[in-house]
């Protein structure tokens, strides 16, 4: 999985070298790059926004400096890569859709701010790759930067090899799969601060460990997610 990531904020990405995304970067399992959206600007001042037309508050992203870094990096590409566009008008993004892009050779995340980027840039683009609109969240963020910090986190740990024990994918894959969320988890000392850990966890009994996660899972999810609930009895 490469990526590469077009942004006027290239700081915002250096935590990706920390932790286990950092790791896998050093393995050579993953690699990206970060470019500076304003290294194809031809100003001065290398402007990438200006003001709405129709009006309104806020500044729109430029086309011309996003046609020339995709055109860029689509001549650099050994294949076809996707094109994601963080925004809060995406489509969600999902569990499946990192699996997707964890198995994808090439994606190029393009990071505009929240007033968006001049919409001719993904009609454009759609000429050309395939380009997929999504969004982390109901709610509104400065910018897709912290999006796409997310979105590389969740797409790295299921590239094959990244994640030490396999095992851990697998119980989270049957529990997104199951549309369930997780059971409540818990480790030493068995008693803290006057709180036990539930007594099924100490028996050893597997079939009664996985009864009482299965029940957890289910009453959290009423809890907090009931439409996941009617989505997994639909
Ligand atoms: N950009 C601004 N808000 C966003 C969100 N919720 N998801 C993805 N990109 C965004």
């Amino acid at each position: 999985m490469y990526a590469d990531i077009v942004t006027i904020f290239p700081d915002y990405f250096a935590p990706l070298d920390l932790s286990l995304v950092g790791k896998a970067r050093r393995a050579g399992l993953v690699n990206w790059q970060v470019h500076d959206l304003r290294s194809w600007t031809h100003d001065r001042h290398h402007t990438v926004d200006d003001t709405p037309y129709g009006g309104g508050a806020g500044m729109v992203m430029k086309p011309e400096p996003w046609g020339e870094a995709l055109d860029d990096l689509l001549d650099r590409a050994w294949s076809t890569p996707t094109l994601i566009i963080p925004t809060p008008a995406g489509e969600p993004f999902s569990q499946a859709l990192a699996y997707e892009w964890a198995a994808a050779s090439h994606v190029v995340f393009a990071c505009g701010r929240y007033e968006g980027i001049d919409a001719r840039v993904a009609q454009y683009a759609a000429t050309r790759m395939p380009v997929r609109e999504v969004s982390i969240g109901d709610y509104v963020l400065n910018g897709g930067e912290v999006a796409v910090l997310a979105m590389m986190e969740a797409i790295v740990r299921l590239v094959p090899g990244v994640v030490g024990n396999p095992e851990s994918l697998v119980e989270e894959s049957h529990a997104v799969g199951s549309g369930l969320l997780e059971y409540p988890a818990y480790t030493k000392p068995v008693s803290w601060r006057g709180w036990d850990v539930p007594e099924v966890l100490l028996s050893g009994h597997h079939g009664r460990v996985e009864a009482w996660r299965q029940e957890r899972s289910r009453e959290r999810t009423a809890a907090v997610r009931p439409d996941l609930l009617d989505a997994d009895n639909a």
